[in-house]
């Protein structure tokens, strides 16, 4: 059965892309998802988002919102508190990385971030250094579609005409393969950042432990961690980590943060909190920063009127109960590391395929030229949007970019399956994503008039 295209012109829905036609998605089951043709897509990216990360239509995350929205649906926590969110908050702290005593609850991915871009600030001001504003980040990210985590992004391509608005954050390049595997260059730029910005000025430094979207499943060297660290402990900035896809189990940690060789003083986090049941993102604190404001002004920056509210946490709280019962976390650890593999096998011999990255079930395949195998593929093939196309018409969601004009990563796919995917299902994802890229492959190599492989000196 043929999909049911939405064209994006013809609805009074703003959709984002207007040359985009939009499968209209009415069902979802497991790792399944339905078009309202009837036409059935397995769900490699958890949602298109990497939000379900416990699949779809499950009863008892339902029936966990049924029970408290009967009960108790709302109540704003700047007056009022109640015991789903202080349940959920003690749940989080359990399995953080120690040290981590205080949860701030708000609604989403963008807002996490800026709230503890807000905390590294009231930190520093407790402590009378009001002086300390700055944040620096790796360019080669997304935060969020805030003005603030535009900010945090060193990416022209992504902040489009919104520059004006923007703070000015300071960047560092990636310490990719490609750029500068050693790390040291990255720590040259920090260095450089810091100086330009006055190390006494400087707030935090923002990243993500493991990269989303951005730049599929890369980390940074072990050398850029312990210089990182270094640095903080001379200048006294925080380091703030973006947990909002890491977080809640994806990498096969409760949060990334959990297994870097640095500790963080602040950790956002979101989409898996509610897996695609409820709007909920949390910042999880380390005791040092709440003890700053404990000792000084004893209040806490403004909230949103969803912050921490009942219906929300009780979601929150029957996804920690999955992750925990179905030892889902560990699951996706062992797991994942196998599926990587599964992925370089079904990939293997493919020549636009530069290489397969991965943690637990977060990862990330980059595409390269294959006249050379190295240089970014020409943004013009439109390399990563032809492989969601064709995916799609294998019946895949799949979610590629194409970041080339920002200058650090090409085009690249995100493999991001719920944790809860069947071994038929992950081995069918992998077959349809490698059928797919092979379509794409052969179709690019004729445009290039690439060499075969094996016939290249
Ligand atoms: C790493 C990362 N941070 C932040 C965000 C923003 O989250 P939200 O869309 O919930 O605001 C996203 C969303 O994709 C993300 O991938």
């Amino acid at each position: 059965m043929g999909a049911l295209l939405v064209d994006s012109s013809s609805t009074s829905v703003l959709l984002p892309e207007l040359d985009r036609r939009y499968p209209m998605i009415v069902r979802g089951e497991g790792v399944w998802l339905e078009d309202s043709a009837g036409r059935r897509y397995l769900d490699a990216m958890s949602g298109g988002s990497m939000a379900s990360t416990l699949g779809h239509g499950r009863r008892d995350l339902v029936e966990a919102a049924r029970v408290q929205a009967e009960r108790l649906a709302y109540v704003h926590n700047e007056r009022l508190t109640n015991p789903r969110q202080e349940e959920l908050a003690r749940e989080l702290v359990a399995v953080a990385p120690p040290g981590f005593g205080r949860v701030r609850f708000v609604t989403g991915g963008a807002e996490a971030n800026e709230m503890a871009v807000k905390l590294a600030r009231s930190y520093h001001v407790e402590r009378g250094e009001p002086s300390r504003w700055q944040v620096i980040s790796p360019a080669q990210a997304y935060h969020g579609p805030t003005l603030e985590t535009l900010a945090l992004t060193g990416r022209p391509g992504l902040q489009g005409p919104l520059g004006p608005y923007l703070p000015r954050h300071l960047h560092i390049p990636p310490s990719t393969q490609r750029i500068d595997p050693s790390g040291e260059a990255a720590l040259e730029a920090l260095d450089r950042a810091l100086e330009e910005a006055g190390p006494e000025n400087v707030a935090a430094f923002f990243c993500e432990a493991i990269t989303a979207a951005a730049l599929p499943a890369y980390t940074p060297p072990a050398r850029f961690w312990e210089g990182l660290d270094e640095r903080r402990r001379e200048h006294g900035f925080l380091v703030l980590f973006d947990e909002v896809v890491t977080g809640m189990g994806r990498t096969g940690q409760w949060f990334a943060g959990n297994a870097t060789p640095l500790v963080p003083d602040l950790i956002a986090t979101a989409k898996g909190l509610g897996a695609g049941y409820a709007a909920i993102g949390a910042v999880l604190c380390a005791d040092h920063i709440y003890e700053a404001v404990a000792a000084g002004s004893r209040k806490f920056t403004l909230g949103h009127t969803w912050d921490g509210a009942p219906l929300g946490c009780a979601v929150g709280l029957a996804v920690v109960n999955v992750l925990r019962s179905e030892g889902l976390v560990e699951h996706v650890r062992e797991r994942g590391a196998r599926l990587r593999e599964e992925l370089e096998d079904a990939l293997r011999g493919i020549e636009l395929v530069g290489e397969v990255r991965g943690h637990g079930y977060l990862l990330g395949i980059e595409y390269v030229d294959p006249r050379d195998g190295r240089s970014f593929l020409p943004p013009e093939l439109r390399v990563a949007g032809r492989v969601d196309d064709v995916a799609l018409e294998r019946g895949l969601v799949i979610l590629s970019t194409q970041p080339t004009r920002d200058g650090y990563a090409g085009d690249q796919s995100l493999f991001a399956p719920p944790f809860t995917t069947t071994d038929d299902e992950l081995a069918e994802m992998v077959e349809r994503f490698a059928d797919s890229v092979r379509q794409v492959a052969a179709e690019v190599e004729r445009e290039l008039g690439a060499v075969p492989a094996g016939e290249r000196r």
